[in-house]
């Protein structure tokens, strides 16, 4: 086999995020502009192109994709592509995900676990109407269709809730409450510099321990020893697992497994990169498997030490939906 991909920190990369398509239903301030300029349709790869990219990857150690977007359910041909990457489980692939926000997933949430997703990521940032509304522009209540199809088709769903003061900061609380009835797992995040208006302030972060000292106040908390997930994991009440992401206030680049691909085929090496490196246009001309190889061993080599190095509002020309979340 080929060595792990590694790069000059002395990070191996275990983790890719495959974007399926830029295009969302919501419009999540933190997020996307108000009016997003797309990219072009010719652009997007198709199933076969991601299928041949995401096979470098996974024969370079890479044991854990991720299906994101934008939105993974705009992709027409979503079932189809899930069907393909799971092929690539005789590579070495381990486990296939997807993050999702939900709304639209309630048609096809059996045939996406029949494909080959074994687990989901569903963004749900309240479970109060107004507040939801103020985040996402959207309503809730397909969420919560979505949430209970992806439940009734057995699938594992883990919650997603980015807090953003003057947002959702009140709505820590009651949004652990629901999921803990529902039994549902949920990570708090923190808002990270990366919206696309580049509005990001220090000062609208509600940090980890902000969070927790909301959550104290009505349940008991114990912290409990670091895996290498990116959320600090708690105990609260004694039972019910909660992940905290807190990029902001306690960077995990040093320790850092992903990669993502965009979804024209642009391999970014850190979620802050400012530039990608083009492997589907290089494709696209015509380039061979060894020579594809070679551009994401070096872009990977190149990897920046990450946000840790440099925090603070970011200059990147990429917005969040076309990155891939
Ligand atoms: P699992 O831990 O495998 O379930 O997946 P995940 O947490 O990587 O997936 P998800 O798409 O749910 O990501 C959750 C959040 O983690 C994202 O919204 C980001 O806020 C954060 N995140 C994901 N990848 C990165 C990364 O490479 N760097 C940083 N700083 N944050 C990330
Ligand atoms: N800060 C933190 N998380 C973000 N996401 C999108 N934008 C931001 C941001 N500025 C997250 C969403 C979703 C995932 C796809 O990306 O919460 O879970
Ligand atoms: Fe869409 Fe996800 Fe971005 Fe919200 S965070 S606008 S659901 S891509």
């Amino acid at each position: 086999a080929m060595p792990a991909l590694i790069d000059s920190h002395g990070r191996t990369k275990r983790k890719l995020r495959v974007s399926l398509t830029d295009r969302c239903n919501f419009r999540c301030t933190y997020c996307m502009p108000e009016h997003p300029a797309w990219l072009p349709r010719a652009s997007l790869l198709g199933r076969g192109e991601i299928l041949r990219l995401a096979g470098l990857f996974v024969d370079a150690g890479i044991d854990q994709i991720r299906l994101t977007g934008g939105e993974p359910l705009l992709r027409r041909d979503l079932v189809e592509c899930v069907r393909a990457i799971d092929s690539l489980r005789e590579r070495g692939l381990r486990r296939l995900s997807m993050t999702t926000n939900a709304s639209r997933i309630a048609p096809v949430a059996a045939a996406l676990v029949a494909a080959g997703i074994d687990d989901f990521n569903v963004s749900l940032d309240a479970v109060d109407p107004a507040a939801f509304r103020a985040l996402t522009k959207r309503e809730v209540a397909p969420v919560l269709d979505g949430i209970r199809a992806l439940a009734d088709a057995g699938a594992a769903v883990k919650l997603n809730a980015v807090v953003v003061r003057g947002g959702n900061d009140t709505q820590v609380v009651p949004l652990l409450e629901w999921a803990m009835q529902q039994g549902l797992p949920l990570r708090f995040i923190e808002y990270m510099p990366l919206d696309a208006p580049g509005q990001w302030q220090r000062g609208a972060v509600v940090t980890e321990a902000e969070m927790l000292a909301a959550i104290g106040e009505r349940h008991a908390v114990e912290a409990l020893p670091r895996g290498n997930d990116p959320a600090s994991p708690y105990r609260v009440d004694g039972h019910y697992p909660l992940g905290i992401i807190s990029t902001v206030s306690h960077p995990f680049c040093a320790s850092c497994d992903r990669l993502r691909i965009t979804a024209t085929g642009e391999l970014f090496t850190c979620l802050f990169s400012a530039v990608g490196t083009p492997l589907g246009a290089r494709m696209r001309d015509g380039a061979g498997d060894d020579e594809l190889n070679t551009t994401i061993r070096r872009a990977v080599w190149l990897k920046d030490a990450g946000y840790a190095a440099h925090p603070g509002p970011v200059d990147r020309p990429i917005t969040m939906h076309a990155m891939g979340g």
